[in-house]
């Protein structure tokens, strides 16, 4: 059932089932994920920032918000993902016991000489790259990003100056940006570490995937006793949602939360999925248009489709003023809230849900009352600082 409202339109997902078949990502992979990303340097879990006086305010008991934009110096919660699927690859090639190892033996001369002769590729909007190039730093490898285009030249500059790796915007858009970086893959025997799966290459998706869950292992520790009872999920290919979702659905199996994922309606690949109603991936065509870089994204990722098409109860495509109007609620909270700076990307869900708590017949849809708690995840500060400003102070770049 489809839903339009001013700005944004909402999928209820019909065929709705808990029946958790099969998971791959639990609690063990997440072990595995937060026990190599603490011995990292600059390690520090996210704040998870409680946003009690919005909650009074608006009649729910709870909101969080799990802040990655400070995550290892890099504004985003990405370089989780690629520093530990860069880790396994790593551990892969070099015979390593990854359940042994961690960042410690990769200081040594002779390990870092091994890794200086292998060299990682990769396509991204932003974040993912500036991850990979940090993470190629880390443990002496060198890495080529492309970005799409359209992609803004302080992102680009950003990424190299993250790490090792250089980095180029080229005319393609995301899907094509993917299929270019593979084909140098295969011509230059460079590694592709890629952030969204398709038939064939999963492996290095799932790795990417599992780095995410520190995130998610992180707020089931800082929640302590607190069980959410809505989760709202950004989602590009839906690799971080789909993981992330799993995670929390497998710690909180006799209460699972409601889970939304939201996407800008340009970009909402999942979205459109779901409505074809085929149970199948489908692409978006040309070159979509949206602030939310991080989240415009054609194709859905294979790895975590079936668990997001079974199990998110709700999906929104979201126009670009939904993020704007996130981006200056989370700059200037109520009361004694704390600041938060979210990106374009970061504060799409934030601004979905100051709607929802607006509106009667959406709070009543979406099942939300005084016993709610409400979880987001900010997943970038201000990765294009020109673009923040001018939205938080006032601009709107929505058409
Ligand atoms: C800031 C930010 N948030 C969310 C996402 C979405 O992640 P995914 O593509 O796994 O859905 C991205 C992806 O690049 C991102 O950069």
């Amino acid at each position: 059932m489809e839903y339009r409202f001013k700005d944004f339109r909402i999928l209820k997902n019909k065929s709705l089932t808990q029946a958790t078949q099969y998971v791959r990502f639990d609690k063990a992979v997440a072990a595995d994920a937060i026990r190599f990303h603490k011995n990292l340097p600059g390690y520090a879990p996210a704040p998870l920032v409680a946003l009690k006086e919005l909650a009074t305010a608006t009649g729910i008991s709870d909101i969080y918000c799990k802040d990655e934009s400070h995550r290892f110096g890099l504004n985003a919660f990405k370089g989780l993902g690629g520093s530990y699927a860069m880790f396994r690859i790593l551990c892969e090639r070099l015979g390593l016991d990854y359940k042994t190892v961690d960042y410690r033996y990769f200081r040594k001369d002779n390990v870092r000489k091994q890794c200086a002769k292998i060299h990682f590729v990769t396509a991204t909007d932003g974040n993912h790259g500036k991850g990979v190039s940090w993470a190629a730093k880390l443990f002496g490898c060198s890495a080529t990003v492309f970005m799409p285009k359209g992609s803004v030249e302080t992102r680009r500059v950003a990424i190299e100056k993250a790490g090792n790796a250089t980095a180029e915007i080229t005319d393609f858009n995301y899907d094509q940006a993917v299929e270019h970086s593979w084909n140098l893959a295969l011509k230059n025997d460079w590694i592709l570490i890629q952030d969204t799966a398709w038939d064939g290459y999963e492996q290095y998706p799932e790795w990417i995937i599992d780095g995410y869950l520190t995130l998610a292992a992180e707020t089931v520790e800082q929640l302590g006793q607190i069980i959410p009872t809505h989760v709202f999920l950004q989602a590009g290919v839906g690799a971080m949602a789909g993981g992330v979702m799993e995670f929390l659905q497998s710690c909180y199996r006799e209460k699972p939360p409601i889970f939304t994922i939201v996407e800008p309606v340009e970009a909402a690949c999942i979205y459109q999925s779901v409505k074809a109603g085929d149970g199948l991936v489908h692409t978006l065509e040309g070159n979509p248009s949206t602030i939310m870089a991080g989240l415009n994204c054609g194709t859905p990722c294979r790895v975590t489709w079936p668990a997001i098409r079974d199990k998110a109860a709700f999906f929104c495509a979201c126009d670009d003023i939904i993020t704007e109007e996130g981006m200056r609620a989370y700059a200037n909270p109520i009361g004694r809230d704390k600041a938060i700076v979210a990106g374009e990307s970061g504060a799409v869900t934030y601004g979905l849900v100051n709607r929802i708590l607006q509106d009667e017949t959406l709070r009543n849809l979406f099942r939300i009352n005084a016993d709610s708690v409400i979880l987001l995840i900010n997943t970038e500060g201000d990765t294009d600082p020109d673009g923040y400003q001018q939205i938080v102070h006032g601009k709107s770049f929505t058409k």
